[in-house]
């Protein structure tokens, strides 16, 4: 749980790292239609939830750095507590809640929202706000500016419009120890949800069905939501980077690709593993998974501050591509294949992302130009793959096999700890918790 304080905290960080004079406006999510007169199930802005840690949509934040409110200002607009609404749609903070809730100086109801930003922003030299998010915030934005503009003390309009994402992104990409802890148990949540969809699985069930023992584990532990749409490929499926029907029957000799993970408290995980249907790796399947496992295993070796993630990626394709010539699915010499990255037939996608709010989360790869170091309490994934389609000229058994191996791991000052370790990815552990449940 992050506190009230950390919340705060981190406004004042982004407050600081603003330019004097400035105010900055950061929205909240809307709720959006999933048809006709349902909504999809709310996911809060992942900004507006990492300064506040407010759960409602429709609201603004306010933060100025201005002189005048003694440099540090805070300021809500929330939907005002109405008994009809929330007898439909839940209970709504209000705004006077609001004011001791978050240590506002000023707290107004959404109906105040055009008043509210008209007086928020005059008077400022510089704005910070994220223009191109929403269209809707975009015209209450611009009609406030215009406004301000055009009146006859025009110099009451901030002269420059800044974005407060770089510096906001910036802070999301460094972890505090609450948020470690948050993506910890967001691992946890998803180990064991993995585990439930390896005991589960067997020849004949579908794809749906272990999609539903995720869902299950992750629900069951106050994760309502994955963090992003469940991948469940099995067979061919598996080589289908993105697949998310999960809709087929597995099939006895099938392997078995989940890719998913928990959003806990806002945190993502992001987890894959690759097991056998029936509970044994065939040989060509061993072969393939190992080659995967070796890379994967090396990269988490090689982790740590200072390393640059394309030195990750490199890493990775090399022991990849030296297991697959030595399996004869890629022909001449390593050297050759280095030379001409005929890896990326098989192994399409990057080794790993930044996580955290966002499964593919914010934050800068490179700083002007340069691949950027990894540095301590930045959280990533390491997720080597190999897809082999039925259409591939490789030998024959390797034909519909796509493995991908992913865990998450924070860089601590001396190298990594994994957030993700309770899910086997050896073979025999593998093997073992399945045969435990037959
Ligand atoms: N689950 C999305 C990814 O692995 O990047
Ligand atoms: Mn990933
Ligand atoms: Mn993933």
């Amino acid at each position: 749980m992050i506190s009230a304080l950390e919340f705060i905290a981190r406004q004042d960080r982004l407050l600081a790292q603003c330019e004097p004079n400035s105010v900055c406006i950061i929205p909240a999510a809307s709720v959006v239609t999933r048809s006709r007169d349902t909504d999809y199930l709310f996911r809060q802005d992942s900004n507006f939830w990492y300064l506040t840690g407010f759960e409602e949509p429709s609201a603004w934040l306010i933060l100025s750095n201005h002189p005048r409110y003694g440099e540090r200002y805070r300021a809500m607009v929330v939907a005002a507590k109405d008994k009809s609404a929330e007898i439909w749609s839940g209970k709504r903070l209000g705004a006077e809640a609001a004011l001791s809730r978050f240590s506002l100086d000023e707290a107004f109801e959404l109906q105040e929202l055009e008043d509210a930003l008209l007086e928020s922003l005059q008077g400022h030299q510089s704005v910070y706000f994220a223009l191109g998010q929403n269209r809707d915030n975009d015209a209450l934005f611009k009609e406030a500016m215009s406004t301000l503009q055009d009146a006859p003390k025009e110099s009451l309009a901030p002269v420059s419009v800044h974005d407060f994402r770089p510096i906001l992104h910036e802070m999301r990409l460094f972890k505090s120890a609450c948020e470690v802890a948050v993506m910890k148990a967001a691992g946890e949540i998803s180990s064991r949800a993995h585990k439930r969809a390896m005991q589960y699985a067997s020849p004949g069930c579908f794809e749906y069905q272990l999609e539903a023992e995720i869902h299950h584990e992750f629900a069951m532990a106050g994760a309502r939501s994955p963090a992003y749409s469940t991948i469940v490929g099995s067979g061919e499926n598996a080589c289908i980077l993105h697949y998310t029907q999960n809709a087929a029957e597995i099939k006895d000799g099938d392997l078995i690709l989940i890719d998913a993970g928990a959003e806990y408290q806002g945190y993502a995980a992001d987890i894959t593993r690759t097991f056998p249907a029936n509970g044994k790796f065939s040989q060509p399947q061993r072969d393939i998974y190992s080659v995967v496992l070796k890379a994967q295993q090396s990269v988490l070796a090689m982790l740590g501050p200072g390393v640059t993630l394309s030195e990750a990626m490199l890493h990775s394709a090399e022991v990849i591509t030296e297991g697959l010539v030595n399996l004869g699915i890629l022909q001449g010499s390593l050297a050759e294949n280095l030379e001409q990255e005929t890896w990326r037939d098989y192994y399409m996608h990057g080794l790993g992302h930044y996580l955290g709010l966002d499964v593919h989360d914010v934050g800068n790869y490179k700083i002007e130009g340069e691949d950027r170091r990894l540095k301590p309490s930045m959280v990533i994934t390491v997720e080597p793959g190999i897809y082999i389609s039925e259409d591939s000229d490789v030998p024959e058994q390797y034909k519909g096999i796509g493995v991908r191996i992913e865990d998450d791991v924070v860089i601590t000052a001396t190298g990594i700890e994994i957030l993700t370790a309770d899910v086997p990815k050896e073979i025999e552990e593998i093997e073992a918790l399945m045969a435990s449940s037959r």
